[in-house]
C-alpha cells in the first residue's frame, strides 16, 4: 500500500502536493514569524563572523550565470584529471582566454578569490592576441616572460583548491586524522568513499572493497556505546553494481543486496552508522527494494545504525517517509533517516524533458522544496519511536524551523552538513543549542571526485541556493530568511512559470508523449498493452492503392530475434502496379494540394494522436518485426510523432503559399521503420504532394499499420499509397517514372547514387532528397570523464545493435588514457545484455537479417585475421 502511494506520487500534481505539504508542516503565523526571525539572526551571525568559506566566496563571485563561472566549472571538471601538460595548455586556452576576468577584480572580500581572479585574468590575457598597454599590458608581458608553466600552476592551484575544499582526505586514515579537530569539538562524521556510477564489475568490486576497508578503519575509532556518537559511513548503491537500473532489476537486485548486506553486517559489527545515499529519482523504487531486502535480514536485528536518505525536493518524499516508518515497524527495527533537499535537481528536470514525461518527479520552485523539507521534518520528529532523524541542510531557515518544531528536544535528532560547507552556521547552532551535528566527509582520490564536485559546484553556484545567497550582501537577511510557505501560498502553490511541463517545452507544439520505462507503473502499462500483440499474434500487409495491377510475391515476415516466429504476411506489389500508382497519385494530388494548409495540418496531427494511442501495438510490432528494444521502440514512436507535429506546424507557417510539387516517391529503411517512413511522408503531405511509399522489404508490416492510421485520420485514398516490395521490383519502376516530382530516400549511398543518375535521365526536373549512411567518429581526450565517455560510447555503438546511420564506428582516444578507457569499455561491454528485444532487460537485440549478419561476420573475420578484434561477446 505504501509502495503504491510512492508510485502514484511520482509525477503528481505539484500544486496539490505543495498545498498538502504546507498543511502538513503545521506552522501557524506565529511559528512562521518566529522561525524567520531566528533564521535572519543566524544569517546575520554568520555574516558578522565573516566565515563564509573560501569556496562560497569563489562561487559567489563566479556564479553559474556568468560566462566565467561556466568556464571555471568546465575547467575544474576537466583539468584535475588531465595527465599531460600539452592538453592542459590547450584546455586553458580553450576555457580561459575568451572571458572577461578583469571585470571581477576587487569585487570580492576574499583574498583567495582575488588571487585566483588575478591569476585567471593574467592567463586570460596572456593567451589573448590583443596586446593591450597599461598595467595589464605590463603584467601581460611579465607573465609571458615567465611562460606557460606558471599559468598552468596558477590555474592548477585554483582548481586543486576547489577540489580539496570538498575532500577530507585521500584515504580513510588521512581523513580520520584530519577530522580529529572537529571530533574534538564534538562533531561526528559520516565518511563517504568517493566513487559512484560504476560502469564495470571491476570498478564495482573496487568500490565495494573500499567501503569494506573504510568500515574496518572506522571501527578502530569507535569509542561510544551510543551509535549516534560514533562515526559512520555513507554508501552509494550506484557504486556497487554497473547495472543499477530498473530494467536490470531481476539480475541486479540480488547481487546489489548481497554486496550491501556484507557491508551492513560489518557496520553493525563495528557499531557504526551505515547510510544509503539517495541518488537519481528513477532509482528510488529500486533502492527501496534493495533497502527492504537488506533490512529484513535477521542478522541486522537489534542494530539502530541502518540509515536511509530521503530527498525533500521529490514529490514522493512524504509517502517515502510513511513507507520507511511502516517498514521499520513491520521489521521491528529502529532506523536513521537523513532528510536532504536533493542534489540532482538539474538532471531530473532535463531528464523529464528529454523523456517527454507528463510532469517532473521534483518540485519546480525552490520554495516548494523548502516547504516539503519542513513538512517532512515535522513528520519525522513525530516518528522518533522508530526513526532517528538526521537533518542535512546548510540553510538557516530550515535549521531554525527544525529547532522550532523540535521544541525542547535537542537529543532526539541530529543536524548534518557537508565537509567544506555550512561550517559557520552549524558552529553557531551547536554552541547555542547543544545540538548534535555530523559532517558528511568525502574521502578519496581526485579521479573519483568529479561527479561529486560538479554537484557541489552546481549547488554553490546557483543563485537560488542558500550558500550562494548568504555571501551576496545585496540580499538582506530577512529576504534570505523569508518563509517559504507564505511564498508558496502567495503564488498559489503554482509550479514555476519559467519551467513548463516536459510535454509543453515546445509549446505551442505538443511534445511527443514519453514513457519512462524505468518507472514500474509505465512499464506495467506497456507490458499489459502490448501483451495481446505477442506471438502468435500476426499482422498482414498488402499494397494500399486504388490502382489496378497484378499482385507480386506473398511471403512471411519473420522475427529477426526468433527466426522461426512468423510476425505476419506481406503481399508485395508488382512493377505494373507501381506504374499505375503514379497515375493515381497524379490525380489525387490535385484535390489534396487545393486543400487549405491548415486542413492538411489537422490531419497530420490526427495521425500523430493515432500513433500515440496505438503505441503499445507499435512497441510490440517493431520489437518483433525490426528487432527493436523497448527503449528504441519508445524513441521510434516519439520521433514519428514529432515529425508529424513539426510538419503540421510547418505547413501552417508556410500557409497556402507552400509549393506542392506533385508525386513524391518515398523510400525508407528498416532501421527506423516507422519514424523515417513517417517523416518522409509527412513532409511531402504537409506541402500538398501525393505520396507513393515503398517501405523496406524487411519491415512492411509496421508500414501497413502506419498507412492504415493515416487513412483513418483523413488522408484521402490515392494521396498516400503503399507499395511493399523489393528495390528492383517496385523501387526501380517508381524512380524511373518520368512523371514523378521527386524522391525522398534514406538508405545506402550506393543506392542514392543510382537514383540520382536515374532521375537525371528520366525526370531531370525532379528533386532528390537523400539521407545516407556515413562513418561516425568520436574523439575522447583526457579531459573526458571516462565513466561518461564509456556510457556514451556503448550507447552510440551498440544501441539498436549498431544498426543506425548515426552509430559510432570509429573511436579516437588520446594515448594517455587509452588503456584505462579500453579497460572500462570492455568491462561495460561485459555488462551488456544481448537477447530478445521483447525482454525489458535486453540492451542489444538482433541483426536485422541473414544478409546483414553475413556482411558483419565477414568484416569481423577480416579484422580478426589481421589481429584487430579487441573484444567479442558471446551471443545467444
Ligand atoms: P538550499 O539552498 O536551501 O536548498 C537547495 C535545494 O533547493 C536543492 O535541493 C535544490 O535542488 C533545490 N532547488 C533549487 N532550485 C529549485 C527549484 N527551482 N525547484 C525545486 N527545488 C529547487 N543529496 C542527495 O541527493 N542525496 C544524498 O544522499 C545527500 N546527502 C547529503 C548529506 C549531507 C550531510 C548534506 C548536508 C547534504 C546531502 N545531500 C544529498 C545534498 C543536499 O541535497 C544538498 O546539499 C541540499 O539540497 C542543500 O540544501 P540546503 O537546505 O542546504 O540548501
Ligand atoms: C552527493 O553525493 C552529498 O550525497 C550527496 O552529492
Amino acid at each position: 500500500m505504501f509502495r503504491e502511494a510512492i508510485r502514484s506520487a511520482c509525477l503528481a500534481n505539484e500544486t496539490e502536493v505543495v498545498r498538502n505539504l504546507v498543511v502538513a508542516s503545521e506552522l501557524d503565523e506565529g511559528d512562521r514569524q518566529a522561525i524567520s526571525e531566528r533564521a535572519a539572526e543566524l544569517v546575520q551571525a554568520v555574516r558578522s563572523e565573516g566565515k563564509v568559506g573560501t569556496m562560497g566566496s569563489f562561487l559567489a563571485e563566479y556564479g553559474l550565470s556568468t560566462g566565467e563561472g561556466v568556464a571555471l566549472m568546465c575547467l575544474a571538471e576537466a583539468m584535475l584529471r588531465v595527465p599531460d601538460t600539452l592538453t592542459v595548455d590547450e584546455l586553458i586556452r580553450d576555457k580561459i582566454t575568451p572571458h572577461d576576468w578583469a571585470a571581477h577584480i576587487g569585487d570580492s572580500g576574499s583574498i583567495l578569490v582575488n588571487a585566483s581572479t588575478w591569476g585567471l585574468m593574467l592567463t586570460g590575457r596572456i593567451l589573448d592576441d590583443d596586446d593591450s598597454a597599461g598595467v595589464v599590458g605590463t603584467l601581460h608581458a611579465l607573465v609571458r616572460r615567465l611562460g606557460e608553466p606558471m599559468i598552468r600552476r596558477a590555474v592548477g592551484e585554483a582548481m586543486a583548491e576547489m577540489g580539496s575544499q570538498f575532500v577530507l582526505g585521500r584515504n580513510i586514515e588521512e581523513a580520520i586524522a584530519r577530522g580529529e579537530g572537529m571530533t574534538g569539538k564534538g562533531y561526528t562524521y559520516s565518511f563517504d568513499m568517493l566513487g559512484e556510477a560504476a560502469r564495470t564489475e571491476k570498478d564495482a568490486l573496487r568500490y565495494h572493497a573500499a567501503y569494506a576497508k573504510a568500515i574496518a578503519s572506522i571501527a578502530e575509532h569507535v569509542t561510544a556505546d551510543d551509535i549516534r556518537d560514533n562515526p559512520g559511513i555513507s554508501v552509494k548503491l550506484s557504486a556497487l553494481h554497473p547495472r543499477y537500473e530498473q530494467n536490470q532489476r531481476d539480475t541486479t537486485l540480488p547481487v546489489i543486496s548481497d554486496r550491501l548486506m556484507t557491508l551492513a553486517r560489518a557496520a553493525k559489527e563495528a557499531e557504526i552508522g551505515f547510510n544509503i545515499d539517495a541518488e537519481e529519482a528513477d532509482r528510488l523504487e529500486l533502492s527501496l527494494d534493495v533497502i527492504e531486502m537488506v533490512l529484513s535480514d535477521p542478522s541486522l536485528a537489534d542494530w539502530d545504525g541502518f540509515g536511509i536518505v530521503v530527498q525533500a525536493y521529490g514529490r514522493r518524499a512524504m509517502p517515502t517517509l510513511e513507507f520507511l516508518y511502516d517498514l521499520a515497524g513491520r521489521l521491528d527495527r529502529r532506523i536513521m533517516v537523513r532528510l536532504v533537499k536533493g542534489a540532482y535537481w538539474d538532471m531530473e528536470i532535463k531528464r523529464a524533458q528529454v523523456l517527454g514525461l507528463t510532469d517532473y518527479p521534483v518540485f519546480t520552485r525552490k520554495a516548494h522544496s523548502d516547504v516539503s523539507y519542513l513538512a517532512c521534518a515535522r513528520r519525522l520528529l513525530g516518528l522518533t519511536d522508530l526513526i532517528y532523524p538526521q537533518f542535512a541542510t546548510h540553510n538557516a531557515h530550515s535549521v531554525a524551523a527544525i529547532l522550532h518544531i523540535a521544541r525542547d528536544d535537542r537529543n532526539g535528532f541530529e543536524f548534518q552538513r557537508l565537509h567544506g560547507m555550512g561550517e559557520a552556521i552549524h558552529d553557531i547552532v551547536k554552541q547555542a543549542e547543544k545540538s548534535r551535528c555530523r559532517i558528511y566527509a568525502p574521502v578519496g582520490a581526485h579521479r573519483d571526485l568529479l561527479a561529486y564536485l560538479v554537484r557541489r559546484l552546481l549547488e554553490n553556484g546557483a543563485n537560488s541556493s542558500f550558500v550562494n545567497q548568504i555571501i551576496d550582501l545585496s540580499v538582506s537577511p530577512e529576504e534570505i530568511a523569508r518563509d517559504p510557505s507564505a511564498f508558496a501560498e502567495q503564488t498559489g502553490f503554482a509550479p514555476h512559470s519559467a519551467i513548463p511541463r516536459p510535454v509543453d517545452i515546445f509549446a505551442p507544439r505538443r511534445h511527443s508523449r514519453g514513457w519512462d520505462i524505468t518507472h514500474p507503473a509505465d512499464l506495467a502499462g506497456i507490458e499489459a498493452g502490448r501483451a495481446p500483440f505477442a506471438a502468435p499474434y500476426q499482422w498482414s500487409a498488402r499494397p494500399v492503392s486504388p490502382a489496378a495491377g497484378n499482385r507480386g510475391m506473398v511471403r512471411d515476415v519473420m522475427n529477426p530475434a526468433r527466426p522461426d516466429e512468423v510476425v505476419g504476411t506481406v503481399v508485395e506489389a508488382s512493377a505494373e502496379l507501381a506504374r499505375n500508382a503514379v497515375s493515381v497519385a497524379i490525380e489525387a494530388k490535385l484535390g489534396w494540394g487545393m486543400r487549405a494548409a491548415a486542413a492538411r495540418a489537422r490531419i497530420l496531427r490526427k495521425i500523430a494522436d493515432a500513433y500515440e494511442a496505438n503505441a503499445n501495438e507499435i512497441f510490440a510490432l517493431v520489437a518483433r518485426e525490426a528487432g527493436k528494444t523497448l527503449d528504441d521502440g519508445v524513441a521510434e514512436v516519439r520521433e514519428a510523432v514529432d515529425f508529424l507535429r513539426y510538419y503540421a506546424d510547418e505547413a501552417e507557417r508556410l500557409g497556402d503559399e507552400g509549393d506542392a510539387r506533385g508525386v513524391i516517391v518515398c523510400i525508407s529503411p528498416w532501421n527506423f521503420p516507422l519514424a523515417i517512413f513517417t517523416g518522409q511522408i509527412a513532409a511531402a503531405l504537409a506541402a500538398g504532394n501525393s505520396v507513393v511509399a515503398k517501405p523496406a522489404e524487411q519491415t512492411p508490416l509496421i508500414a501497413a499499420r502506419a498507412v492504415a492510421w493515416m487513412l483513418e485520420a483523413g488522408v484521402p485514398e490515392g494521396v498516400i499509397q503503399l507499395l511493399p516490395g523489393s528495390g528492383t521490383e517496385v523501387g526501380a519502376p517508381l524512380t524511373a517514372d518520368p512523371r514523378i516530382a521527386g524522391v525522398c530516400f534514406t538508405g545506402s549511398t550506393e543506392v542514392a547514387k543510382i537514383i540520382d543518375r536515374q532521375l537525371a535521365n528520366t525526370a531531370p526536373e525532379a528533386m532528390l532528397i537523400a539521407e545516407t549512411g556515413g562513418i561516425n567518429a568520436m574523439i575522447v581526450d583526457s579531459t573526458a570523464l571516462l565513466e561518461q565517455a564509456t556510457r556514451d560510447i556503448v550507447r552510440a555503438a551498440f544501441q539498436s545493435a549498431g544498426q543506425r546511420c548515426s552509430a559510432l564506428r570509429v573511436l579516437y582516444v588520446q594515448n594517455d588514457v587509452e588503456l584505462k578507457l579500453m579497460e572500462m569499455l570492455e568491462g561495460a561491454m561485459d555488462a551488456l545484455v544481448t537477447g530478445d528485444p521483447w525482454e525489458i532487460s535486453t540492451d542489444v537485440g538482433p541483426i536485422i537479417d541473414a544478409e546483414a549478419h553475413e556482411t558483419i561476420s565477414g568484416y569481423i573475420e577480416a579484422q580478426a585475421s589481421a589481429g584487430m578484434v579487441v573484444k567479442q561477446l558471446p551471443v545467444p
